[in-house]
């Protein structure tokens, strides 16, 4: 038995060794916002792609030490950081930092064996923590730096039927439609100020939306703007005649709000090797077994927030060779606990041990759906009228499977999708590449500045800051910004 084991190990060790020596550090890629100084990010990051001898990609597993990844300055000054690469164990690699108290630049060194990789070390000059108030005056600048897309759909949608946005009216028709009954804040941008003003009862949530806006004035000089976001889980404009400008951040098919990335997308975005662990990367790196070793199961897990999930449970009470779901939380329909039961909730991550994962809505979209995309298992998504910002980009068949909205198909569906296993899995592929490539943190933040374009180029006048709105602060960061320094010689930068 020792010297079975033994022989394992040791061949496997070959393997992997063998493999290794194969990365050839000139033809490997490194590409990404991180090499360029315009893109200013919370955290920034870059991609690694492995390449052999031949200048064959190399698709397996090498290992989380296969590439060293070290943030330096040229001066030789200590950049203090969070510095990860995540292995995607199919040969690529991402890289990404966060700074801290630091502003100036910087070197970004990958390595394979102490020997460096494709350009590396990479000299990036003026880069600045997330905490600097160091935004890049020319726009397009920092949105060609980002790769930011030409137009989105659904904001092509969203300001379709809205020529014009009318500031003259907009606060007293806002609070006369809605202010009543929902929790509204206002929201004014001025020479790169954020200004505000909540009316609700409930306005927690207002931190949402001050921590992005604060945030992208720091990156980024944004145009001066006035609007309304909705801080409720439901879209709130019912009328296409007159529709108000109101912002939310779930959109309906019989409401015509808005439509910005959720807060929870935008947060792990802006929190990202900070507050929060689950985002659109750490999730590529944490996805579990192989296709071919998952768990043949649909897979779902969630509080009691809708009448279908309690319905799957059931389903999965009946079908447990095919469905595993479970409710963790309840809430709405507590007397239902005992029949459908309750289990502990387990690290998203460990979704990726089932084949297939089941998208129920909550009380409105599940925003678990990007990154339940971004792994690499089969979503099957439930028909639903509710869409966040990225909805239209994905298609049913093939980008996810469609389930009807009441889920009597799921068996059907799982069923389908062990018989066609290939297919399955192009589905998924198809799905996963979308997903990890429209949901960046750059594309994130590039749809919020292309909604902040569209909407001012449409306001009917300049905007103006009422007495009653609070402004908000920037964080007191002693940074070095580049165009404080050199005042008297405008550099590229700030024409
Ligand atoms: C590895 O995964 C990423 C993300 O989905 C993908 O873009 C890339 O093409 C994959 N690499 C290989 C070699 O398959
Ligand atoms: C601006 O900087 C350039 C290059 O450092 C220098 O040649 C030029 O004289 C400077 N101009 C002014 C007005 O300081």
């Amino acid at each position: 038995m020792m010297k079975l084991l033994f022989a394992f190990f040791a061949s496997s060790c070959f393997i992997l060794l063998s493999v290794a020596n194969n990365i050839d550090v000139k033809n490997t890629q490194i590409w990404g916002p991180a090499l360029r100084s315009e893109a200013r990010l919370p955290v920034r990051y870059f991609y690694v792609q492995a390449y052999d001898k031949k200048n064959k990609i190399i698709k397996n597993d090498l290992g989380d030490d296969a590439f060293k990844f070290t943030l330096g300055s040229p001066s030789g000054a200590r950049v203090r950081a969070w510095v990860t690469l995540l292995n995607r164990h199919n040969g690529s690699y991402i890289g990404r930092f966060r700074m801290y108290d630091y502003s100036g630049d910087i070197t970004i060194s990958v390595t394979h064996k102490g020997n460096h990789v494709a350009q590396s070390p990479y000299t990036i000059k003026d880069v600045y923590g997330d905490e600097c108030d160091c935004p890049l005056n020319n726009r397009k600048q920092w949105m060609k730096a980002l790769e930011c897309p030409s137009s989105y759909k659904q904001i092509e949608e969203d300001f379709k039927n809205r020529e014009t946005i009318d500031l003259t009216t907009l606060k007293e028709k806002v609070l006369a439609r809605y202010g009543k009954h929902h929790s509204l804040c206002h929201y004014v941008v001025k020479d790169n100020e954020v200004y505000r003003e909540c009316h609700g009862s409930i306005t927690d949530f207002k931190m949402f939306m001050d921590t992005p806006m604060l945030n992208l004035a720091r990156k980024v000089k944004l145009p001066d703007v006035e609007f309304f976001i909705n801080l409720g889980d439901w879209p709130l404009v019912k009328s296409p005649d007159d529709p108000l400008p109101i912002v939310s951040w779930c959109g309906s098919d019989n409401t015509y709000d808005i439509i910005l990335p959720t807060y929870d997308i935008t947060n792990s975005v802006l929190e990202m090797l900070g507050r929060v662990s689950l985002d659109i990367f750490s999730v590529q790196s944490n996805t579990g077994p192989k296709w071919k070793n998952k768990i043949e199961k649909g897979f779902f897990r969630g509080r009691d927030s809708r009448r279908e999930r309690l319905n799957l449970a059931g389903m999965s009470q009946e079908n447990p060779e095919l469905l595993d779901a479970k409710i963790t939380n309840y809430f709405f329909f507590r007397k239902e606990e005992e029949k459908y039961g309750k289990v502990k909730s387990i690290s998203f991550f460990d979704f990726f041990q089932y084949k297939y994962q089941i998208n129920v809505d909550g009380t409105v979209a599940a925003y678990r759906f990007p990154y339940l995309m971004a792994g690499d298992a089969l979503v099957m998504k439930q028909d639903s009228e509710y869409y966040e910002h990225f909805y239209r980009e994905m298609k049913p068949d093939v980008h996810y499977i469609p389930l009807k909205r009441d889920l009597s198909d799921v068996t059907e569906k799982i069923k389908w999708a062990k018989k066609n296993d290939q297919k399955a899995q192009e589905i998924q592929r198809a799905g996963t590449d979308l997903a990890r490539r429209i949901l960046t943190p750059a594309q994130i933040l590039c749809y919020h500045v292309a909604f902040f374009e569209q909407y001012s180029r449409r306001q009917n006048q300049p905007v103006t800051v009422l007495s009653s709105m609070e402004k908000l602060d920037q964080p007191n960061k002693n940074c070095n910004c580049r165009k404080k320094k050199r005042k008297s010689n405008k550099t590229k930068d700030e024409l």
